[in-house]
């Protein structure tokens, strides 16, 4: 039998962290390099233009590194400097974060804080205005195409086809993505057991409530099964009894390799689901932590007063 102490776990880990350094400053090297290669461009760039009718014939090609680095790629989603602008208004205003994977993160916040902007530049809906972010290891201003395979999305605003069934709306999308008969039926059978809208299934979703619409949205969003999940409000409009039901479905989503995000404005919700929160407000997060972690900080009793204590309002006042 093969005993590892903790000299060998010792070795090991210094091992990795020369690798990191060694990563880092390679990382460091190649934005030097890109330095020299505008210098370069612009030598080119100069020289054209002393060639009479060459000008900017000879385009220089060029990709820059990559702005975000994950050096052990323990990360599902990095967020760096993230800004939206619309007009006037500062939706986010400079959101940086490092949700892990298998996490449960929460971004939790009052309405109009910048939780769905911020989402929607995650999954590619809406350009920033500045920063980047990558998602799965991919830059959501490059390689969209790449996140949207590994994704599953549901959205603020439920969207389903409501002259379809409930069942016929998630069939509809699990063919879309080419799933095997057999797999799409098993999956749609278990979520819908799970999130307990079995018997609706085949009703069409015209006479669904919000809170059915948003359970359907939800199968919709899982039917691929996406290693990166985005919830934005996933429990909005649903009765007590059902977003108790939604959280305990959303919460045995969790595994090692899945990872959740999901936006709220309950302070329950994330109490109860996350293993992080994020606290947004004005487009700014003012707090990161675990629920327990912040109200330990915070020296309060809940995330509502937590809340409280840094921007002296309630979250859900003016709701
Ligand atoms: N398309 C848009 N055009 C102009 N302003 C917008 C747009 N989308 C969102 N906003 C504004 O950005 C801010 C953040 O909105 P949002 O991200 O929807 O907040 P949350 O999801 O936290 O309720 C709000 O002030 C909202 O009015
Ligand atoms: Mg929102």
């Amino acid at each position: 039998m093969v005993m590892r102490n903790t000299n060998d776990d010792e070795k090991m880990q210094n091992l990795i962290d020369e690798f990191k350094k060694d990563i880092s400053s390679k990382n460091n090297e190649i934005l030097g390099y890109h330095d020299k290669i505008d210098a370069l461009e612009q030598e080119i760039i100069r020289l054209q233009k002393l060639i009479p009718g060459e000008t900017s014939k000879l385009k220089v090609k060029r990709e820059k590194p990559e702005d975000i680095f994950d050096p052990d790629g323990a990360s599902a989603v990095i967020v760096k400097d993230l800004v939206k602008q619309f007009g006037d208004v500062t939706a986010v205003n400079g959101i940086n974060l490092d949700i892990k994977k298998g996490e449960l993160f929460g971004l939790l916040g009052p309405n109009g804080a910048g939780k769905t902007t911020t989402i929607n530049m995650l999954v590619g809906l809406l350009d920033p205005t500045e920063g980047t972010a990558s998602v799965g290891g991919y830059d959501v201003k490059r390689d969209l195409n790449k996140i949207k395979e590994i994704i599953g999305v549901c959205p603020q605003e439920p969207a389903v086809f409501k002259f379809l069934k409930g069942r016929e709306n998630v069939e509809l999308f699990g063919n879309l993505f080419e799933m095997d008969k057999n797999v799409l039926k098993e999956r749609a059978d278990k979520f819908f057991e799970a999130s307990g809208l079995k018997e609706a299934s085949n009703r069409k979703a015209k006479g669904y409530s919000g809170g059915m619409l948003r359970q359907l949205n939800l199968i919709i969003a899982l039917i691929n099964d996406p290693k990166i999940i985005f919830l934005d409000e996933p429990t909005v409009g649903m009765d007590p009894r059902v977003r108790r039901k939604t959280w305990t479905f959303i919460g045995d989503l969790k595994q090692k390799d899945k990872t959740i995000i999901l936006t709220t404005h309950y302070i329950e919700e994330a109490e109860a689901l996350c293993d992080r929160v994020g606290i947004i407000d004005y487009g700014e997060l003012i707090a990161l932590g675990s629920p327990k972690e912040l109200m330990k900080k915070h020296d309060a009793k809940n995330l509502e007063e937590v809340f409280m204590k840094i921007t002296g309002r309630r979250i859900l006042e003016g709701v």
